[in-house]
């Protein structure tokens, strides 16, 4: 596995493998790997023949300083991971190439960015946003892989991506889970012993609610009762929301009669985590 850290040499790692008859996968992340992005990794090998990895802590992503500082960096671990899972090319831009001198031009999505997330962290999205349409333009890859765990995101770049009428397939990488439910997340190493154990009550919220979707429960209220009882159990949970939304716009439902997700998002002992499930009907 090739690492490059220029426009230039990524651009010509590129070129040369799509002269020579290759599909280009891509799986942006902000490093710190776990087995969810090498699951993503693994998604996109089996749609394609090269596939490119980037790793950028992007600064305008993060609304909280104390958040971005605190963010997990380990490249020659994660350049590992990458080799054995068989990533062709690392991209490991610097903050000054992505975002050149007198950067201005950002990219939003106006509806998909402003619940949930959104409000919880402003500008996270339009950083988001911004970042993935520059890595899209820089690699040109033909598809790229996207994980459900940030279902919001995931949503937003497949708008974007139907907006401006981005020449790359979208690809939708299941959430992956610890073996005690708890959804893969780089913040996981942020966790106090405590915490960890107390993290569990997301996902089992999550899947208590399920049962009751399953069962034929398709009142919201009650299905976001069921997950706040959960978040309850624990002092170290601070819940932040936990909510029925359509699967395409992201709006609030009050009864789940089309394609919907579970939402919830709880700092746990600090730590900020996210988990979602689908209610498919
Ligand atoms: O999901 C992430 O790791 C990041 O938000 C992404 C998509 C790599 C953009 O920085």
């Amino acid at each position: 596995m090739q690492h490059v850290k220029t426009a230039a040499e990524l651009r010509s790692c590129v070129h040369r493998s799509r002269e020579q008859g290759r599909r280009i996968g891509f799986v942006p992340t902000m490093g710190y790997l776990h087995e969810g992005h090498l699951s993503l990794v693994k998604i996109a090998k089996s749609s394609a023949d090269y596939v490119v990895v980037s790793i950028f802590v992007n600064p305008a992503q993060f609304n909280d300083k104390k958040d971005f500082e605190a963010y997990p960096i380990d490249i020659a671990r994660d350049s590992e991971l990458l080799r054995t899972c068989g990533a062709d090319l690392l991209f490991i831009p610097t903050p000054e190439m992505v975002y050149g001198p007198g950067f201005q031009s950002w990219v939003t999505v106006e509806e998909l960015s402003a619940p949930w997330e959104g409000a919880q962290r402003p500008g996270h999205f339009r950083g988001v946003s911004t970042v993935v349409s520059i890595l899209f333009n820089l690699v040109q890859a033909d598809c790229a892989v996207f994980g459900e765990k940030d279902f919001q995101q995931l949503r937003l770049i497949e708008q974007m991506v139907a907006d401006l009428k981005c020449n790359i397939q979208i690809i939708r990488g299941p959430l992956v889970r610890e073996t005690d439910g708890v959804a893969m997340s780089s913040r996981n190493v942020r966790l106090s012993p405590e915490a960890r154990v107390a993290a569990r009550s997301l996902s089992r919220g999550l899947f208590a609610a399920e049962n009751g979707f399953r069962g034929g429960e398709r009142d919201s209220a009650k299905l976001v009762r069921t997950v706040e009882a959960e978040l309850a159990s624990s002092k170290l949970i601070e819940p932040q929301y936990a909510a029925v939304v359509a699967e395409s716009t992201l709006s609030p439902l009050a009864l789940v009669t089309e394609p919907a997700r579970l939402l919830v998002a709880a700092t746990v002992g600090g730590v900020r985590l996210l988990d979602n499930v689908a209610l498919a009907v």
